[in-house]
């Protein structure tokens, strides 16, 4: 009993003296801060608001001019879309050396999956259900982007999503709440590790708030739509998570939720945001967002400036307006001088938190840069991460993995592709260094005689072609017809004994303003794996592509099916070594698959209705024409060996509010690899004073196991677990009959009853 004492005492002493710490840390910065701000002009103020891009990566109208000049004259806040050391060096120079109060610079960049080191684009990423490895990306990713220069990432996006049409839903963890959340916060905390002071961090800003995932028909930057209860039960989640994670900024998104435009929307960014969620950092909009305001006709420049500011845009993203505007707003009364303050405050408050006052380098050089960057510990993460993100759709008779001696035509646009290895959002990424999968396959197995054709372009549609190429695509002319190059990959694989074709999407198919209507493989590539599939040859199908794409008919004709996303730098080398078995794919799905567009909206935790589907009636839920499931569920993947769940037993049957319940299960594995397996936990509330969905995810565990092995997991979980907006919009439980499942995706499981009592 003293002994437990002691352990307390001595845990509310440690506490106290951290709660004290961060307090004293506190208040030196608000004196530092509020000397600093009592020496600035209202010009200098607005300054600190304005968020000019130099460099290139642009994602709107090039209107950020004279950046120099501007920063010299203390007109500039911040800088993105630059870095390395010497490019960071120089402009931090003028604001540091030339400006009246040396007040140093914020250097933003979209480092989304990685810096230098290209991971799996995010969707790939969230693929892992590992959520250490996530974390260990980002912190990679810091490491990178910090000893370039930059001290700002635009990331994590946290945007749920449910609808591929969207492009950007690539950029994101997918479309489940709770995993999301995790998701997030293993981001800001490999991003931020707890210490924005250290040189090797950076300070994530969330994105993009909010509900930008949500966007009408997948068209991006469309309107939203949304109820109180959608938002608060399944998209504001993950930006509450990364905020608590300690994230450092968030970005207002571009879309208007309800008839508000974001950027302009005081109860997002100010009533929600900081007074209920007690958010204290700062927010910048997006690219424009403030000019944007104009086209959603909410006012002139110096109205949607005045909305801006107010509604809690601390900083002003290349539109300018801030600049052009506040002065002239404060003059006239219309802004009160308060806003700019609070606004100005934050940032400085970021600068300080990023030890930017003490070292406005954060130790920058050259050698710490060329020791970071791509450096072998990176690139092996890098390979790991490919490998635990790809996901096997697909494996007909076991007929994967393939063994490397036998006669194999590789076939497909995507074979000898590295600028799409990498990506969407590889900004800075070099896609020269990253290894096609045939590089990779020449240098594992240089003595074998792999036949190759390249078979059809990405695409062969003009008019989509000329639009991609118009934003970078690159994708070149050929000198040989479509026609031409089919007869050619048909001759290869005539000569093999199976045919491994690789197709999908370019990278610039995918990501901002990429929304596609039309979910297939492009045409031209359909029509080179119909040619194959006529040959007879068994067919594997690789995939890279940053959505869920729709696949009926290829699930029907090939014989195994691989997901490999855009696996970033090592994403070459990782599919030869799933295609070869040296690594037993275990991915799963963290977005539905549907059959065809007509199903999207698709997604696992949907609610029921009325007339839920029924075969042999006619007035129930559901298409004429396709059934209501996916054609790949959620949480979905296989393996090359195979996993046994046994029934679940439960601690108890009943629990109370203070009860832990644990449900248990023995996982086997049934095959002959060694193999990892993600257990998935969802419960079903079954009668609740407003519809639940049919399923929630509410946790899960990766388990290894050897072939014949078994292992016992157990999941805990509480009432807290149970909670969702009830009628009165309150956030809580109800009483009554659940359901719990437990199973290797969100279709396929095993079900057991439990009650809460109060
Ligand atoms: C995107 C953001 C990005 C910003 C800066 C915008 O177009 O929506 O995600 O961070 O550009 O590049």
């Amino acid at each position: 009993m003293k002994k437990y004492r002691l352990i307390v005492v001595t845990c509310f002493v440690i506490a106290g003296l951290s709660v004290n710490a961060q307090t004293g840390r506190d208040a030196k910065m608000n004196s530092y801060i509020k000397a600093l701000m009592s020496r600035m002009t209202l010009e200098e103020k607005i300054g600190q608001l304005n968020l000019p891009t130099v460099g290139f990566d642009i994602t709107g109208p090039v209107l950020s001019k004279d950046v120099e000049q501007k920063i010299e004259k203390g007109l500039v806040g911040g800088l993105f879309n630059t870095f390395t050391p010497d490019a960071i060096r120089k402009q931090q120079d003028i604001a540091i050396k030339k400006t009246r109060l040396k007040i140093p610079l914020l250097f933003g960049y979209d480092v989304i999956h990685g810096h230098k080191t290209i991971f799996p684009i995010p969707l790939g990423l969230s693929a892992t259900w590992d959520l250490p490895l996530i974390e260990r990306t980002a912190r990679a990713a810091a490491e990178e982007a910090s000893a370039d220069g930059l001290n700002w990432v635009f990331s994590p996006m946290v945007d749920i999503a449910r609808d591929p049409r969207w492009g950007r839903v690539a950029e994101g963890a997918g479309e489940d709440t709770w995993l999301g959340s995790q998701v997030a916060k293993a981001m800001v905390q490999g991003y931020q590790n707890n210490d924005l002071s250290k040189n090797n961090t950076v300070m994530a800003c969330v994105k993009h708030f909010a509900l930008y995932g949500a966007a009408e028909a997948g068209r991006d930057y469309n309107i939203v739509d949304m109820s109180e209860r959608k938002m608060l039960e399944y998209y504001l989640p993950p930006y509450k998570a990364a905020i608590d994670a300690g994230a450092g900024s968030v970005m207002s998104s571009f879309n208007e939720i309800n008839g508000v435009p974001a950027a302009a929307n005081k109860w997002l960014l100010t009533d929600l945001l900081r007074t209920k969620w007690g958010f204290t950092g700062m927010v910048a909009t997006d690219y424009t967002a403030i000019m944007e305001l104009m086209n959603h006709g909410v006012g002139d420049e110096p109205m949607v400036a005045e909305l801006a500011i107010k509604a809690g845009d601390d900083m002003d993203m290349v539109s300018e307006f801030y600049i052009n505007q506040l002065k002239k707003l404060v003059e006239s009364k219309r802004v009160d001088v308060s806003y700019i303050d609070q606004a100005c405050r934050r940032i400085l408050e970021a600068k300080y938190k990023l030890g930017l006052f003490d070292d406005p380098y954060r130790g920058i050089s050259n050698d710490r840069a060329a020791k970071e960057i791509m450096s072998a510990d990176k690139l092996v993460l890098a390979k790991e991460a490919a490998l635990k993100s790809m996901v096997l759709l697909k494996n007909e008779n076991n007929i994967l993995p393939l063994s490397s001696t036998a006669k194999i035509a590789f076939i497909g646009p995507m074979i000898k592709d590295q600028r799409d290895l990498i990506g969407n959002w590889s900004g800075a990424g070099d896609w020269k260094k990253a290894q096609s999968l045939w590089d990779a396959l020449q240098t594992q197995y240089p003595t074998n005689n792999f036949m190759y054709a390249k078979g059809a372009k990405v695409i062969d549609d003009t008019l989509l072609l000329n639009k991609l190429n118009r934003f970078g695509a690159n994708i070149l002319p050929e000198t040989l017809s479509p026609a031409q190059m089919i007869d050619e990959a048909v001759a290869a694989a005539g000569k093999a004994d199976v045919v491994v074709a690789f197709l999908g999407e370019s990278c610039t198919m995918t990501g901002e303003a990429s929304s596609r209507s039309d979910l297939s493989i492009p045409e031209g590539q359909k029509a080179l794996l119909k040619a194959i599939k006529a040959t007879g040859k068994p067919i594997i199908l690789l995939l890279m592509n940053g959505r869920p794409l729709t696949l009926a008919w290829e699930n029907e004709n090939v014989n195994a099916i691989l997901e490999t996303w855009f696996g970033g730098t090592c994403g070459g080398d990782a599919i030869a070594d799933v295609l070869f078995g040296k690594y037993n794919p275990s991915g799963k799905l963290t977005m539905t698959f549907p059959r065809n567009v007509g199903q999207i909206p698709i997604y696992y935790n949907a609610k029921n209705t009325g007339r839920p589907f029924s075969e042999n009636e006619k007035f129930t839920s559901k298409y004429l024409d396709v059934p209501n499931t996916p054609l790949y569920p959620f949480g979905y993947g296989l393996s090359y060996t195979t996993f046994s769940y046994s029934p679940i037993t439960l601690n108890k049957t009943m629990i109370n509010a203070s009860d832990k319940l644990e449900a248990t299960i023995t996982l086997t594995n049934t095959g002959k690899f060694d193999g990892e397996e993600t257990a998935q936990l969802y419960i079903r509330d079954v009668i609740g004073s407003v519809t639940r969905p049919v399923k929630e995810l509410k946790g899960f565990q990766k388990v290894f196991l050897k072939p014949g092995e078994s292992k016992s997991i157990t999941f805990t979980l509480t009432a807290n677990d149970l909670k969702f907006y009830d009628i009165n919009m309150k956030y809580t439980y109800e009483p009554g009959a659940f359901k719990l499942f437990i199973g290797t995706n969100s279709t396929n499981v095993k079900e057991a009853d439990f009650k809460l009592t109060l």
